[in-house]
């Protein structure tokens, strides 16, 4: 049982195969975290529920008295505002008498197997009951009558527990929530450094590791999306812990919109973590009866390093975060049109590359952005969803039959979201953008966004979109978005619910992309937002892959892709070949092999030696498909703590086979560079693939390979694989 209620202690303990977690139920029914870390067979661990009070200044229930407890100290399980405990809070709600002293108690709970769904928000989910099992901790604030669900699912097998928050209006007045963390973590100590992955528009993701100091420190986004500049994603890593070893708290936030991570360490040196909905981008009126659903967070525990958090976390995600028909089943390999001819294109130009393509080995072809309303550039035709017949020089039915003649699937591009001053749908509709009265919305890109916290759009693009996928034989969907949010306001919202629009538009969203997986279960979705602008777990439950950036640099790529892999998996990481000319096409392509592989580029400008290496490689990539997309990542070298190369292995779950790569980013002087592999058994002989030469894991694990003059200048790379014999 991974979960119990201990009534000895009054003690909750949530074990996963290597963690724990307790949580008590303390005096006047304050709930307290007593412990996470390393599983422990114990079910209350003594001294840690109280600290003491900072003399007169951390205030005291008067119940319990001044004997040591004080809500200012303790290692509240769900911190909130107002009421004794001068932390960041986790919980805010404003009472209908204006103020905000929120004060939560225990008053009941729940176990029971398997996991619910969040209602209209994408969540991880259980293949079977027996996955996962659930506590739902009642916990209730008497004076005003908010009543707060706090759920944990615990997943014993990837040792996650994911999290979330309720809050129900159970009294007759209404209530604003201010504040609606969907993670609250006490830890006892603060001797962290903090990893987060900064970033920008073809720069996402770069890891970045900074000691905690005494204070709040943390990231955020209130861009309307979960952004190119911070990705929700924090991990706390105990001081000297690397990829293999050391302490590791990781915390992923499965919503796409604003967000805030903070740490803060207080005068006891202890830490508080929370992660949820930005409060400052904020509130949400509750009446009477009403209920708010938060976003989940993922939250996962190691002492086996950095490493170990990721694999664990990929191995989560590829198990119970996507789904759909791509989750298990391979995915057709794709050369997208848009590096190759941005909006210059028509029929015939598309069906080239088709049949260029079919050589190399490609199995579908993307048609990208330009290809519906008048649109031939970027300043036109978003919202006007129909197709460009004059461009295509004919219809799309026949476009997509060349192309399938010519042996290869169809896929389509869309910016749902999004609206043209200069298009069909604003003329008709001017209030349907995000705007707030008598103020001209800010551009982005030449666009506005569209207001989709409002059905009625919605269903409009909704429309559009079906008549479009229905009537041709589409299989896959590029989904975009290409700008970030401001003037945030909905003609519809009243004044006391503006607050509320940034939600309402991700939830929007969300209902956009749930019609589009029910009503076409057999499109391969994939998303993107000017790369990997919205790069999260959340967008993982509609698409199983996600355009990591609109940079197709190899070598810039090593850095996205290495930040990428912090938390998300190859699966789902698209990464393409395209024609810039910083390495040659052999490094371009074991590049871009970590992730899922496809080409952006013109496939009829290829010299022949160039159409030899893409068609060699892309026979790799088939054969080793399933090791990228199910085994486990090592990151033996990583290009932000080396400046001359980088370097990663995967290996498959059963340990038989693995791949190697290494890129060198620039030229070092070393005869011979020794590497070591990970993750192969000790105990078994390996062969090298090319040279048939056999060495024990033993070996490869503690000697290392010896890789003489090979790859030395920058540019250059090689991939080595190894069978078990
Ligand atoms: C974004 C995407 C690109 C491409 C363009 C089209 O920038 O990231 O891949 O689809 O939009 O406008």
């Amino acid at each position: 049982m991974p979960i119990i209620y201990n009534e000895k202690n009054k003690t909750f303990k949530l074990d996963t195969d290597n963690t724990s977690y307790i949580i008590q139920v303390y005096e006047e029914n304050y709930l307290l975290n007593l412990y996470y870390g390393d599983f422990i067979p114990d079910c209350f661990v003594p001294g840690r529920d109280k600290r003491t009070p900072n003399a007169s200044f951390s205030p005291a229930n008067p119940v319990i008295g001044e004997h040591g407890f004080s809500p200012d100290t303790a290692p509240m399980e769900f911190g909130t505002s107002g009421a004794g405990d001068f932390r960041i809070s986790a919980l805010e709600i404003r009472n209908s008498n204006g103020d905000s002293v929120t004060d939560i108690r225990y008053c009941g709970h729940k176990i029971y197997d398997g996991k619910k769904e969040i209602p209209q928000m994408p969540s991880s989910y259980v293949n079977s009951d027996s996955e996962a099992q659930t506590l739902e901790l009642y916990a209730k604030d008497a004076v005003t009558g908010a009543a707060v669900t706090l759920y944990y699912s615990v997943f014993p097998k990837y040792d996650i527990i994911a999290r979330r928050i309720r809050v129900t209006n159970e009294s007759p007045k209404k209530m604003r929530i201010e504040r609606a963390f969907s993670l609250c973590l006490d830890l006892p100590d603060m001797d962290y450094d903090m990893i987060s992955l900064y970033g920008a528009h073809a720069k996402e993701r770069n890891a970045e590791r900074r000691p905690l100091a005494h204070g709040i420190q943390g990231i955020g986004s209130r861009r309307g999306a979960s952004s190119h500049t911070q990705n929700p994603f924090m991990a706390l890593a105990q001081k000297g812990a690397d990829e293999e070893h050391g302490s590791v708290y990781g915390f992923n936030f499965v919503y796409s919109g604003n967000f805030s991570a903070l740490a803060e360490c207080d005068f006891n040196c202890t830490t508080r973590v929370i992660m949820g909905i930005d409060p400052d981008t904020f509130s949400w009126e509750l009446d009477g009866g009403e209920s708010f659903d938060s976003p989940e967070a993922i939250m996962v525990y190691t002492s086996r390093g950095i490493g170990e958090m990721s694999r664990l976390l990929h191995r989560f995600y590829n198990n119970n975060l996507i789904r759909g028909r791509y989750k298990t089943e391979k995915r057709p390999l794709l050369i997208n049109s848009w590096e190759a001819a941005y909006f210059n294109f028509d029929s015939d130009k598309l069906v080239a590359f088709a049949k260029e393509a079919k050589k190399l080995g490609v199995e579908m072809l993307v048609m990208d952005d330009g290809w519906f309303g008048k649109r031939n550039d970027d300043t036109s035709s978003l919202g006007d969803w129909f197709v460009n017949e004059e461009k295509l020089q004919g219809s799309l039915g026949d476009l997509i039959k060349r192309v399938n003649n010519e042996g290869l699937k169809f896929g389509i591009w869309y910016e749902p979201e999004m609206i043209s001053p200069d298009s069909d749908l604003f003329r008709a509709h001017p209030d349907w953008c995000v705007h707030v009265e008598g103020r001209e919305p800010m551009l982005g890109r030449n666009q506005y966004v569209l207001d989709v916290s409002r059905k009625d759009v919605r269903d409009n693009i909704w429309e559009q979109m079906y008549k479009v996928l229905s009537e041709n034989n589409i299989e896959y969907l590029k989904w975009d978005f290409n700008r970030n949010i401001c003037d945030a306001g909905s003609a519809l919202l009243p004044p006391e619910r503006k607050e509320e629009f940034f939600h309402r538009f991700i939830l929007g969203t969300y209902d956009l992309m749930n019609r589009l997986v029910t009503a076409f279960p057999n499109i391969l979705f994939e998303n993107c937002s000017g790369g990997g602008g919205r790069y999260d777990p959340a967008m993982l439950c509609y698409s199983p892959q996600i355009w990591a950036s609109d940079n197709t640099d190899p070598i810039e790529r090593l850095y996205i892709q290495f930040g990428t892999s912090m938390c998300y998996p190859a699966s789902s990481m698209g990464a393409h070949v395209s024609a810039c000319d910083r390495t040659g096409y052999g490094t371009k392509c074991n590049v871009a092999r970590w992730g899922t592989f496809g080409l952006e580029l013109d496939p009829t400008k290829l010299t022949d030696e160039e159409t030899e290496i893409i068609r060699n490689q892309i026979k790799d990539y088939h054969r080793n498909y399933e090791l990228v997309n199910r085994g486990d990542l090592y990151r033996l070298i990583s290009p932000f703590e080396n400046p001359y190369r980088a370097a990663w292995q995967f290996v498959s779950p059963d340990k038989s086979r693995t791949m190697f790569t290494l890129v060198t980013m620039r030229r070092e002087f070393r005869q011979h560079l020794i590497v070591k592999l990970h993750g192969l058994d000790p105990n078994a002989y390996y062969r090298n693939e090319e040279t048939g030469d056999v060495f024990s894991g033993a070996l490869l694990m503690n000697a290392g390979l010896v890789l003489t003059h090979i790859a030395e200048k920058s540019g250059e790379s090689v991939v080595i694989c190894f069978d078990k014999i």
